[in-house]
């Protein structure tokens, strides 16, 4: 792991800076007329524990007796076949993470059943299709017939427990059924992002060793078709292990079918609607993610069924003040993580209404969310910041237009949310009554571990800071010694000192990866790989990576996997990736090149080759937004890269770059400099 002390200071949002924001509180003024409530008013279960009076009471007793806590929390929330023997079995230090071992359980059947035998004709999900307009209900009972038939399609296909499923689909009801029928039958699923390539794709597939593959014809998405099918094809000329694909349809062309493809729908017809559910350990798998860590190979992040699905649901629940009857929307996409724990799982844990979105922000217009809360009622919206610095520059009038009287929170997540977003989402789209939660987390931690609820009613929410640790969550600063920070008004390395259920179990095929990556760097603590600043109040920011990993619309990628793929180019001698403040995106992809010695190619035509090459292997959010061709890279003498002073220069913060002394070549920053200023100059 690259390590820079210096990272998690600066570069986003510096304490002074926060200071800056912090001066402004926001109560939201309903919420302010209302006095403090009882933590059971949020945490039902609270009401039996002694002694806790309030939200940070109620904080101290989850971390002082957490197998109490989580105990009664893993009781009353989710349906047991056979109850748990011990609630915890965790080290930190050797990577062992064991939550409710003893017992048995099935995900779908606390997804589903359970809420089928109470109220089947509550609707699950509603599908907000590309076509504006369209949207499609799903009932709990239509949702566990479909689940049951796909489960048993399934297994007459030989998938038995323990295999693994890829699923390649939009956001879209067959996808989430596929994802609960493994559920039901006890396979893993390995959802991967239709947005990847046929490599990007490929490379998961071998690394979970599918032999079953689930996607659509085509998807439709901004009015544009994505051939899904074809990358599936492609992704599988190189993927020996793949049996069978299985085909769902939504559009009207057709595609073409080989011999190992099958067409759900139509298989899906001759199946029973009763698929008996698996009954699964507390610790057995339920799926594998994949994402970007500091190397070029992405890592599967293991997660486990009762753990998951409990923090998935208890956050969903409390976080967002969700009340049965809601209309969740939560637009992520279901090929991350938010998409798996808000879209699918925690609402399904909780019997809610949960909107599957299956479109983009400004398609056709920059009305699209809006409306969409308007004609779905949507009463949480929970989207990234970078879709909401896109809208804010569209204008209020796109807003205006629609009722959004409906909504009760807003949500956040993926990356840090700039002060100026975060107010607007506040003021404009919230109306000024809404609490917008900055919600930290991620693909590890399984579910939210840092957001402004719950808490009292009336406690303030500070804009763009996560703020509170959830339940079980005890956040902790380190030093570049390893040392604790105790003091506040500080900034440090982020780990957690408390393991929680949600938390990932490993990385796949490779455990040892999952001790280097999180449990080593700081002996007994989980490293998050994140900075975060710890206010005056004890209220934390994060600050953002500090490793080689970048986040471009809410999107993780390590610029390992972006320069593995430039190097792969004939003409390239050698590539660095930096991550630079984009004012949409969060981050920008910046390319440094050093061509091979008596390459004749022309400068533009080569990006224009390098573009397509990013495109293909990894996906088209990677893409650089510059390329610099440089003569040489600033190295040390010893032949490291010295990324933090190509980092200064795409941010333009030439006044800092800091001890040059090492550099083996001083020179070299000057002539980057011009480099990059030529360059934006075109
Ligand atoms: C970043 C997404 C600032 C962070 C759920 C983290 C955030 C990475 C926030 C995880 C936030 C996520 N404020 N940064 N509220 N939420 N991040 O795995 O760097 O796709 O480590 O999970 O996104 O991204 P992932």
């Amino acid at each position: 792991m690259t390590f820079s002390g210096v990272m998690w200071l600066p570069w986003r949002c510096a304490p002074g800076r926060v200071s800056a924001c912090a001066v402004r509180r926001v109560f939201t003024s309903a919420l302010r007329r209302r006095s403090s409530c009882s933590p059971a008013a949020f945490l039902p279960e609270a009401a039996g524990f002694q002694g806790v009076k309030d939200r940070a009471t109620l904080h101290e007793y989850s971390l002082s007796d957490s197998q109490g806590f989580w105990g009664a929390v893993a009781r009353h929330r989710l349906s047991w076949i056979r109850p748990f023997d011990t609630v915890q079995d965790c080290d930190l230090r050797q990577g062992r993470i064991k939550w409710f071992e003893g017992g048995k359980l099935n995900v779908s059947v606390n997804c589903l059943d359970r809420h089928v035998h109470t109220c089947p004709e509550r609707v699950a999900l509603i599908w907000e299709r590309d076509e504006r307009g369209s949207e499609v209900r799903y009932t709990y009972r239509e949702l566990l017939e479909m689940t049951c038939r796909l489960g048993n399609l399934l297994k007459r296909h030989g998938v038995k427990r323990g295999d693994c499923v890829t699923i390649y689909m939009p956001t879209c009801p067959l996808a989430v059924a596929s994802m609960l029928a493994c559920a039901r039958i006890g396979a893993a699923h390995n959802v991967v992002f239709a947005g990847f390539s046929a490599e990007a794709l490929a490379e998961r597939i071998r690394d979970a060793q599918s032999s079953i593959v689930i996607t659509m014809d085509q998807g439709v998405r901004g009015g544009k078709v994505v051939e899904l099918k074809k990358t599936v094809d492609a992704a599988v000329e190189s993927c020996p292990m793949v049996r069978q694909v299985f085909v769902g349809l939504r559009t009207d062309k057709p595609v073409a079918m080989a011999a190992r493809d099958i067409p759900m729908e139509e298989e899906m017809q001759k199946e029973d609607v009763v698929c008996e559910p698996a009954v699964m350990d507390s610790e057995d798998v339920l799926f594998l993610l994949y994402t970007s860590g500091s190397t070029g190979k992405p890592k599967g992040l293991v997660h486990t069924q009762a753990g998951y699905l409990l923090y998935a649901a208890l956050t969903q629940r409390s976080v967002f003040s969700y009340q049965d009857g809601d209309v969740f929307g939560c637009v992520a996409d279901i090929g991350w993580i938010t998409g798996h724990s808000y879209t699918v799982y925690g609402p399904l844990a909780n019997g809610g209404t949960t909107v599957l979105f299956d479109s983009t922000p400004i398609y056709p217009d920059p009305g699209r969310y809006w409306d969409m809360v308007e004609r779905l009622k949507i009463n949480q919206f929970y989207g990234a910041p970078t879709a909401i610095r896109l809208l804010l520059k569209h204008g209020d009038e796109w807003v205006n237009k629609y009722d959004r009287s409906s909504l009760k929170t807003l949500g956040s997540v993926g990356e840090p949310i700039n002060t100026e977003a975060w107010e607007w989402y506040h003021r404009v789209v919230g109306e000024g009554r809404c609490p917008v939660v900055d919600t930290w987390w991620q693909t590890e931690t399984g579910g939210i571990c840092i957001a402004p609820k719950p808490s009292e009613a009336d406690a303030e929410i500070i804009p763009g800071m996560a703020m509170r640790p959830f339940f079980g969550i005890k956040p902790v600063l380190m030093d570049t010694e390893g040392k604790t920070l105790t003091s506040n008004n500080t900034s440090g390395a982020l780990c957690l000192a408390q393991p929680w259920p949600g938390m990932a179990r490993s990385i796949h095929n490779n455990h040892q990866r999952f001790i280097e990556t999180y449990c080593l760097p700081y002996p007994g603590y989980f490293f998050t790989g994140d900075g975060a600043y710890r206010s005056e109040e004890g209220y934390y920011q994060i600050t953002g990576r500090l490793d080689d990993v970048i986040n471009v619309s809410g999107h993780r990628i390590g610029t390992a996997e972006i320069e593995d793929v430039v190097n792969q180019c004939p003409a390239v001698a050698e590539s660095a990736v930096i991550g630079y403040s984009h004012n949409i995106k969060g981050q920008g992809v910046y390319v440094f090149v050093v061509l091979k010695k008596n390459v004749d190619v022309q400068e533009a035509d080569l990006s224009k080759q390098l573009n397509s090459m990013v495109s293909k292997n990894i996906a088209k959010y990677a893409c650089p937004d510059f390329i610099q061709f440089v003569q040489r890279l600033p190295k040390t003498r010893s032949g490291k890269i010295m990324r933090r002073v190509l980092r200064k220069v795409v941010e333009r913060d030439l006044d800092s770059l800091g001890d040059l002394s090492t550099l083996d070549d001083p020179a070299v920053v000057q002539e980057i400099i011009q480099g990059h200023r030529q360059l934006l100059s075109k």
